[in-house]
């Protein structure tokens, strides 16, 4: 997808779809809609009140020009009342857009950057950048026929008005694009890895992947079979490993800035990389387990956004690490008052084989301050429905251990785009962990499902400063919503690049 620009008059700009973001409060008043609405003789105004379009959130009228003006078609689209629009809902203004425009075969896009206050431009052109590309994303490997078909769109052009901003200080909205195509890239890639079928992505394959990834972007890459993880005595991720025929592989990729000068910090990215979850012996329904391919999103957001930092140039040591398996019942599966050696010595009694993602997380925790050393970790887990329950399906759950740097990642995860609520992690559920013939056992009791299994990695971090993220509900969604389509989101990547990567 090519990105352009342009701020002459829109109403001679030659485009198949230009779409315009319309305010409730002040429907008529932008400088595209005037020129547009005077060069048709008012019809543009006259339709608005006939169609009852009153730029309501997600609201939309089409209409053709039949050639009275430059662009083939006008998409009004709903922005809500002025005051209530952020700049990340751009981002689902031009994914619809670039829909709109796919859905009738048409290759050459345009959507009018609203006025925005001074300093914002640069991340609108970010948001509309993403909203194009993730708009028009669609997992199609296993798509045949008519439903196969390309995006259509090929070019999308940012319209700015002179009003808004001088045509000379285009610098910031070209920036900004281009760090919306690194971020969407990613986000694809993270999509690309969630939505691909578990019995297609088993552990190896993603190690294979990750291999291949490093190689692209200069990282270094680090993959340990079962072996090597017994050594390095991972007894929780092996145990959560052995039932399944597919092989375990613990994933490492490492990011170092290029020059003499030692980075300000290391930070270790962990993700929760269960390449399918059936529960184990405490087996799922299977109306619970139909989606479970996605219960590697974590490790998808972490090799996914670490290969966008490495492009970026990010001034940071970025680690990326994912103990990868399958949960799986079998005569060799790990059992029900099984107890387990983890690599921290800490000993744990099982009981629910369907915990297993604090399992494999927990050994990956003692690995990355053991073999890394971080200053700062992070964790990202479909870790429990429980936090669902609490958070609805589309916002991610944060614990963490350092009130500071919780609120530093909720800021970034603000300025992204991306919706993350603070939950706590309360010492007095920690009873609900206790165990008679272990240190302590997997799973707590039915409610703060979500708490009990952040205390649990919390017995692992010790006092590293350390965020975790449960994202189990928006990895991934059943429904189309703005820039994210139906399958896997990629939600996370966002968020740990505009954490990791300043912006000059
Ligand atoms: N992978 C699941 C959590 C999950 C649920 C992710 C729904 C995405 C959508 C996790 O391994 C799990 O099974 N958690 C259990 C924990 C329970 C046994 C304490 C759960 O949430 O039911
Ligand atoms: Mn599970
Ligand atoms: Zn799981």
């Amino acid at each position: 997808m090519k990105f352009t620009f342009y701020s002459e008059n829109i109403a001679q700009l030659r485009t198949d779809v230009c779409a315009l973001p319309c305010f409730e409060d002040m429907l008529r008043e932008g400088t595209a809609f005037q020129s547009l609405d005077q060069a048709l003789d008012g019809l543009l105004g006259r339709l608005v009140s006939e169609e009852q379009f009153k730029g309501k959130k997600g609201q939309t009228l089409l209409l053709h020009s039949h050639g009275r003006v430059g662009p083939a078609r006008i998409l009004l689209v709903g922005g809500g009342p002025r005051r209530e629009f952020q700049p990340s809902d751009l981002r689902g203004l031009s994914a619809r857009a670039v829909r709109t425009a796919h859905g009738i075969y048409a290759r050459h896009v345009t959507v009018v950057i609203p006025h925005l206050e001074g300093g914002m431009q640069e991340r609108a052109a970010q948001f509309l950048a993403e909203g194009a590309i993730l708009g028009g994303y669609v997992f199609d490997r296993y798509l045949t026929g008519e439903r196969k078909r390309p995006l259509s769109v090929e070019e999308v052009c940012l319209a700015v008005s002179t009003d808004n901003i001088e045509p000379s200080r285009l610098e910031p909205i070209r920036h900004g694009v281009q760090r919306g195509e690194q971020v969407a890239k990613g986000v694809q890639l993270a999509r690309d890895l969630v939505n691909e079928p578990a019995s297609e992505l088993t552990p190896r394959k993603l190690a294979e992947i990750a291999q291949r990834l490093a190689k692209e972007h200069h990282l270094e890459a680090r993959i340990f079979g079962p072996r090597e993880c017994e050594k390095m005595g991972m007894g929780m991720f092996l145990a959560v490993a052995q039932g399944s025929d597919e092989e375990p592989r613990f994933i490492h990729l490492s990011y170092r800035p290029r020059g003499k000068t030692t980075p300000r910090k290391r930070v270790a990215l962990i993700g929760k990389g269960i390449t399918f979850d059936s529960g184990g012996l405490s087996l799922k329904p299977s109306n619970a387990m139909e989606d479970m391919k996605i219960d590697m999103a974590g490790a998808a957001v972490v090799l996914s956004a670490i290969t966008v930092l490495a492009d970026l140039g990010c001034p940071y040591e970025v680690h990326a690490i994912t103990a990868c398996t399958e949960n799986m019942p079998s005569g060799k599966a790990y059992k029900l008052g099984d107890v387990l050696r983890s690599m921290a010595g800490k000993t744990v009694e099982i009981n629910n084989t369907d915990a297993e993602g604090r399992l494999t997380l927990g050994d990956a925790i003692t690995y990355a301050l053991k073999e890394v050393k971080p200053d700062e970790i992070f964790d990202f887990a479909t870790l429990t429905g429980a936090c669902m329950v609490a958070l609805g399906p589309h916002i991610a759950g944060v614990m963490g251990n350092d009130l500071s740097l919780v609120e530093r990642w909720l800021t970034a995860a603000r300025l992204a785009g991306e919706e993350m609520w603070h939950l706590p992690l309360p010492e007095r559920l920690k009873d609900m962990l206790k165990s008679e013939i272990a240190d302590m056992k997997n799973t707590g009791e039915r409610y703060g499902g979500a708490l009990t299994a952040g205390l649990f990695l919390k017995e692992f971090v010790g006092d590293t400063p350390w965020v975790h993220v449960d994202m189990a509900g928006p990895a991934a969604t059943d429904k189309e919503w703005g820039h994210i389509c139906k399958g896997a989101t990629g939600f996370g990547v966002a968020t740990v690049v505009e954490y990791l990567a300043p912006r000059e």
